[in-house]
Formats: C-alpha cells, structure tokens, sequence
C-alpha cells in the first residue's frame, strides 16, 4: 500500500499558477528527491503535503486514508449592470477535515525546516519532548527516552542537555531531524536540509539522512544535492515550472534525463559544483 497518494495537486497564488496538477505516489521506506530550478514550486508543494498552505484542487492520502478530498461545488455567475448574467459554472475544490482533525491527521508528515526552528531558550531535550507531551499526551518519562534514542539515532546522545546556541548548524539539523522522528511521523520531509550549511556540515547532515533511509525512514527531500539525491533516494521527481516534468528511477533520471529542460538543469548544477560535495 502507498504511504502517500498525491492526485492532480493544483495551487496558485492570485495570478501565479504554482503547481499544476501533481500526482505521484510513495511507497513504505521509500526515499523521493524533489529538484528542479529555483521558483519551480518544490517548496510550495512541500508546505501543501505537510498542511502548512492549503492546495487549490487535489488528492492528498496518507497510509491509505484520504486527508485532502475532492468535491464539486457551484459557483454562482456574476452579475453585471446591463450586462447578461455570467452561467453558474461547476468547478472542483479540495476538501479539507476540520482544523482540528487536520492538525492531528497532519503529523503524519514531519517536517525538517531549513533553517532548524529549534527553540532557542529550551535544552535539545526539551526541544524534543515538548510536542510529543503536548500533542500526543505523552508522559515525561516516555517523552524523555524517546528523546535519548532518537538524539543517538542521529549521533547526538551526549547533547541532550546543550542549548542550540551551544551547537554547530549541522548539529542543529540533527536535532531538527531528530525532533521531527520523536512525532513518528510516517513520512518525514526535508526542504533544502543542507542549504544553510557548509561543505563539512552538509556531509554530517547527508550521513544522517543515509543512515536514517537504511533503519526505513520513508523520506521526501526538497534537494540540490544532485549527487546525494543518486546515491541515497529511490526515485526523483523534476519539477519544473510547476509540473512533474520527470518521474523515475533515481539514477536512470540523472544519468539520462529525457527532457531538453531537465538535461539543461542537470548539467548546469554540475558544472557549477552546487550540489557536488567533492567541488569544495
Ligand atoms: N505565499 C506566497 N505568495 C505568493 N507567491 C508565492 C508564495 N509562496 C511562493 N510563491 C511563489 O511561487 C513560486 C514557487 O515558489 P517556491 O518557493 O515553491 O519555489 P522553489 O521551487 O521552492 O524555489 P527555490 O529552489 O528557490 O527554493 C515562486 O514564483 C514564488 O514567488
Ligand atoms: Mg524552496
């Protein structure tokens, strides 16, 4: 069964179509790349699949169970002076629960933020056990050893009582991640994990993610690390323009991207050396 659906997902901002029908879909411990160009909507559909923005139009299912729907409704024609009337026309919208039950439905999907979000004036303990006490109900004591076990899962079990000013970014990231992996959440999404980082760092982070995939961690990186996105994800999706312009098998979509535009992308990230560790 697919841990995540995504059926024609379409959002625009006012004028700006952003994303025009995305569907894709990922199976249980499977790792998906998103590349593609700067504004080609990656991290708009990022916020969309983890309900920080709403999509326009579009399924949404999570472990089989449909959290965005579909319906139909009327929108009635406008009326101008002296003019005819405008015909009611039908139109398809996505259906959202209640905020409540989305929010709770939403933890589903983690989310690793770019630039970490940890809460600067609480220990990396409690920067982990504060939302599994809160939204799940959790006791301290559990709240507290799943904590250790997941700060060791990414290499951190001797910070449990720094502050995040105390912690080098790529340190931070780890414990972003590993805040993220305390909600059990069953995909955990990165936007651009490494982008804040420097070569060293971002390798520190990228071992991590590695690691995480073989324990079976189902993943969704928002990624310009073309050559990581090769190594460790399953499949890549190149988005372009707002459009799934191609979908595949990881290697075989880097190695031999079949549009003129994803091509194009790919050589220009490699000859610049963003996204190639080795260039620094
Ligand atoms: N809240 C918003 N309001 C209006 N326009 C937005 C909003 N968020 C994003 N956009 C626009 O949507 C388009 C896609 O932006 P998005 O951030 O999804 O791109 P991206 O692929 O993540 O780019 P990058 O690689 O630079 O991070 C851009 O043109 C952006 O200006
Ligand atoms: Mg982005």
């Amino acid at each position: 069964m697919a841990v995540l659906e995504v059926n024609n997902v379409k959002k625009s901002f006012g004028d700006l179509e952003v994303l025009k029908g995305i569907t894709f879909s990922m199976e249980k411990g499977e790792v998906l790349a998103v590349i593609g160009s700067s504004g080609g909507g990656k991290t708009t559909l990022l916020r969309c699949l983890t309900f920080l923005e709403r999509c326009d139009s579009g399924r949404i299912a999570i472990d089989g169970e449909e959290i965005v729907g579909e319906g139909e409704f009327i929108v009635k024609g406008k009326k101008k002076k002296g003019e005819e009337p405008e015909p009611d026309k039908t139109v398809v919208r996505s259906v959202y629960p209640k905020d409540e039950d989305l929010r709770i439905k939403g933890l589903k999907m983690g989310l690793v933020f770019q630039d970490f979000n940890l809460f600067p004036h609480y220990s990396v303990l409690r920067n982990l056990t504060l939302a599994p006490m809160l939204v799940q109900k959790k006791s301290k004591e559990d709240a507290t050893a799943l904590a250790e076990e997941m700060l060791v899962k990414v290499g951190l079990g001797e910070k449990r009582d720094a502050y995040p000013y105390q912690l080098s970014g790529g340190q931070k990231q780890r414990v972003a991640i590993a805040r993220a992996l305390c909600m059990n959440p069953s995909i955990l999404c990165f936007d651009e994990p490494t982008s804040a980082l420097d070569p060293e760092l971002t390798l520190e982070v990228l071992k991590v993610i590695a690691d995480l995939k073989k324990q079976g961690v189902t993943m969704l990186i928002v990624t310009h690390e073309i050559e990581f996105a090769r190594e460790v994800a399953d499949t890549v999706i190149f988005l372009d323009k707002g459009v799934v312009l191609e979908y595949g098998d990881a290697k075989e979509l880097i190695d031999r991207p079949k549009t003129e535009r994803a091509r194009e992308f790919l050589n220009k990230i490699v000859s610049s050396g963003v996204g190639d560790d080795k260039a620094e």
